[in-house]
């Protein structure tokens, strides 16, 4: 059974985090393991700026966002001379457990770790929910409501001046966000990887809810498609709609998280520990139809993305 886990963040931050890292020392402690936290993802583990916390650590903490154990991005952690030297400073501190919360590139990294022998859990935290392993990633939620909030206020001024607001939403290259929020914010029109809309039809249609109706038109565009500003500019061309671009960038990570993002997190935290309390590793867990699961890392890595095609058609349906 293992004696002591360390637990960090990796890849871009993501609200609920926190309550992740919250869960998981708890968990520990519950388990009479010694819980260790990581600063700054796999470039702090080689760093060795991992330290052993106790309970006080985890105090008013489920409610911020961003994660307190702060991460990194470190591309040169593929490299296996790197992955070694990380599982020796480990070992130097008799730690027998990981606990990596992020992304796909983070389940990388653990999985390395993994093939070299040491036993790794990953929980998937990013606000992209684009791991094919879990129906729902932490921070996925908060971000979702972030874009309406700030979808919502700008529909106020958009409607006041009559115009079309082209907003461009993260998501790196998964249309998740942009497809949820343009269900729940009703959007004139959603674009996506998954989703593309010829120009033609787009400007069609913004150009007769402009001549007919006079009002006002969201189009959301998932990032890393097309240059929204340039974007803009060619609705208002070709339709005589006003247009503005705005970028939500990075307001999108950030915040309180949800309440179901905390829970979430605290399920996916007290999961792991009790698969390496259970000398089960080289897994990530993960949330199907609600019930939490693991699948080895590997095959994680290399399932097919839901892309919602029944949401896609929603979105079509109600435009
Ligand atoms: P995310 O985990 O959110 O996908 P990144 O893609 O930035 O975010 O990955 C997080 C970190 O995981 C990287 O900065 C790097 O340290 C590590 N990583 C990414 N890809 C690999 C890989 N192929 N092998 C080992 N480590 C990796
Ligand atoms: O993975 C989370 C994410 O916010 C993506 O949506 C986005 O493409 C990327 O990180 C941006 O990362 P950075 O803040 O490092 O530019």
């Amino acid at each position: 059974m293992v004696k002591k886990i360390a637990v960090l963040t990796s890849g871009g931050d993501a609200p609920g985090m926190n309550a992740c890292v919250r869960a998981v020392i708890r968990a520990c402690l519950a388990h009479k393991i010694e819980p260790y936290v990581i600063y700054d993802g796999y470039k702090g583990l080689l760093e060795k700026r991992i330290v052993k916390v106790d309970k006080k650590f985890t105090q008013d903490i489920i409610n911020r966002g961003g994660t307190v154990i702060l991460t990194a991005r470190l591309p040169e952690f593929k490299n296996v001379e790197l992955q070694k030297r990380a599982i020796e400073i480990l070992k130097e501190m008799g730690i027998d457990g990981l606990i990596g919360i992020g992304g796909d590139g983070t389940y990388r990294g653990l999985l390395g770790l993994s093939k070299l022998g040491f036993p790794v859990i990953g929980i998937p935290g990013t606000i992209d929910n684009d791991i094919a392993s879990t129906d729902k990633t932490i921070g996925f939620d908060t971000a979702l409501n972030t874009i309406c909030e700030c979808i919502d206020k700008l529909k106020d001024t958009s409607s006041s001046h009559q115009r079309c607001s082209v907003v461009e939403v993260m998501g790196r290259h998964c249309g998740d966000l942009a497809i949820f929020s343009g269900i729940a914010e009703a959007a004139e029109l959603t674009i996506t990887f998954d989703h593309r809309v010829p120009d033609s039809v787009i400007f069609e249609k913004l150009k007769t809810m402009h001549d007919k109706e006079k009002s006002h038109a969201i189009v959301i565009v998932s990032e890393n498609l097309l240059d929204v500003n340039e974007f803009a500019k060619e609705i208002e061309e070709n339709t005589g709609f006003e247009t503005r671009a705005e970028v939500l960038g990075r307001l999108q990570r950030g915040g309180t998280p949800t309440a179901e993002d905390r829970i979430l997190a605290s399920r996916f935290g007290a999961a792991a520990v009790e698969l390496l309390a259970n000398d089960i590793s080289g897994r990530v867990v993960g949330i199907k139809k609600n019930a939490i699961v693991d699948i080895p890392i590997n095959q994680a890595l290399e399932m097919e993305r839901d892309i919602h095609k029944p949401l896609i058609h929603l979105i079509d349906l109600l435009a």
